[in-house]
C-alpha cells in the first residue's frame, strides 16, 4: 500500500496547495511568508487539519518508534520552497513554565513563520544579532526585541539571524511551522528536497565542508549559533553539540505522542492506530507492549500523561535557563564594560 502524502488529506492539500502557490508567486521570500500569514492562522482554526496531520503521521512507518527530543516533531510536507513541520511541545513534569526549551539561537539565514494550533502558546523571547564584545571570552552583546506569548492562532515570524527561545508551556501546545531560507528558490533547493539529501543531511554537511561546497548549498555551518546567559551577558557555544539534547527513548516518546493523540481529541483513532502498532516492524516487544497499552488507554479514556527524562530533554545550565537569568544577561550589559568583563 502507498504510504499516504498531504495530498491525501483534502485540508491539507488545499492549504499546502495555497501557501505553495504564494512562495512560487514570490521570489521574495519574506513577503510570501507575510502573504502566507492568514492561511497559517485560518489553518490554526480548522481542528480537522490537526487530525489530518496525525493521521498523516501515524501511517509513515517509524512513526510509534522514534527517539525524541524534548519537543517531537511531525512532518507535513518538505518541497523546494517551504518544510512544513508541527512542533509538540510537552511540559515539564513539573509544568513549570519558567524554564526556557532550549538555549538562545538564531537558524542563520533561515526565516520562519510559527503559528500556535493548540494549547495556550509559549512565550518567546527574541533578541538582535549578537555583536562580539569579547572574542577571547565569547562574550555577545544582544539586545531585547520582545518578550511575549505566542498565544493559541498567534501567527510570529522569526526574521534571519533572529535570536529567539520559546519558554517551557504548563500544558501542551503544538505549533505549525514553515520554514524557509531566505533567498529565492533555485536548483539547490530543488537538490536539497530530493529524497536521498533529505536522509543524509549531516553526511552531505561533512562533504559539503571539505568540497568547499556548503556555501553553495547553504548548509548552516555559522560559527555561533547558541548561546545562554551569564551574570556577564550572553556567552556564545562555539560547538553545537555542547547544547544540543540527545534524543530520548522510544519508551519517553510514546507516553508523549499518545499525550498528544489524546489531548487533542483523536483517541477514536484508537482502532486504526493499534493496527499500525502492530505493523510497525523494528518496535521492541517491550516497546509495543507499552504502545498497545496506551491503545487501550485511549480506547478506555484513561488519562495519558507525556513523559521528559531529566538529564536526557531537560536539566542542562545552558539550555534550560529562566527568565530572570536572561533579564540579568541583559541588565548586565548596561554596565560599563570593563565590569562586565570582569564579573
Ligand atoms: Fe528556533
Amino acid at each position: 500500500m502507498a504510504i499516504p502524502t498531504y495530498r491525501d488529506f483534502p485540508l491539507l492539500n488545499s492549504y499546502v496547495g495555497q501557501i505553495l502557490e504564494v512562495f512560487k508567486a514570490n521570489p521574495d521570500k519574506t513577503k510570501a511568508h507575510k502573504i502566507s500569514t492568514p492561511i497559517m492562522e485560518s489553518m490554526t482554526h480548522n481542528p480537522e487539519v490537526l487530525r489530518e496531520i496525525i493521521r498523516l503521521n501515524m501511517a509513515q512507518p517509524g512513526f510509534f518508534n522514534k527517539f525524541h527530543y524534548p519537543a517531537p516533531s511531525m512532518q507535513v510536507v518538505r518541497n523546494p520552497y517551504f518544510d512544513f513541520v508541527v512542533n509538540c511541545w510537552i511540559p515539564l513534569p513539573d509544568k513549570s513554565s519558567n524554564v526556557s526549551t532550549k538555549a538562545l539561537h538564531h537558524h542563520g539565514s533561515m526565516l520562519l513563520s510559527t503559528a500556535t494550533a493548540f494549547g495556550p502558546g509559549y512565550e518567546h523571547w527574541m533578541l538582535t544579532f549578537p555583536k562580539v564584545v569579547d572574542r577571547e571570552s565569547e562574550l555577545f552583546h544582544m539586545d531585547l526585541i520582545e518578550a511575549a506569548p505566542h498565544y493559541l492562532h498567534h501567527v510570529s515570524f522569526v526574521d534571519k539571524y533572529i535570536v529567539h527561545v520559546p519558554m517551557y508551556i504548563s500544558s501542551l501546545t503544538l505549533t505549525y511551522a514553515l520554514w524557509t531560507n531566505s533567498r529565492p528558490t533555485t536548483w539547490k533547493d530543488r537538490l536539497k528536497a530530493m529524497p536521498l539529501m533529505k536522509r543524509n543531511s549531516a553526511a552531505l554537511r561533512k562533504i559539503g565542508k571539505s568540497l568547499g561546497l556548503t556555501k553553495a548549498l547553504d548548509l548552516k555551518l555559522e560559527e555561533y549559533l547558541d548561546f545562554y546567559p551569564t551574570e556577564a551577558g550572553f556567552k556564545g557555544v562555539r560547538n553545537r553539540d555542547d547544547v544540543e539534547f540527545k534524543r530520548g527513548p522510544v519508551s519517553d516518546y510514546l507516553p508523549s505522542i499518545f499525550h498528544v493523540i489524546q489531548k487533542t481529541g483523536q483517541s477514536d483513532l484508537a482502532d486504526e492506530i493499534a493496527e499500525l502498532v502492530k505493523n510497525e516492524r523494528d518496535l521492541k516487544p517491550l516497546d509495543r507492549e507499552l504502545a498497545l497499552a496506551l491503545v487501550d488507554d485511549l480506547k478506555s479514556g484513561r488519562v495519558i500523561e507525556s513523559k521528559l527524562t531529566e538529564g536526557l530533554h531537560y536539566g542542562f545550565h545552558h539550555s534550560n535557563f529562566s527568565r530572570e537569568a536572561i533579564e540579568l544577561a541583559l541588565k548586565a550589559q548596561s554596565r560599563k564594560p570593563e565590569r562586565a568583563l570582569s564579573t
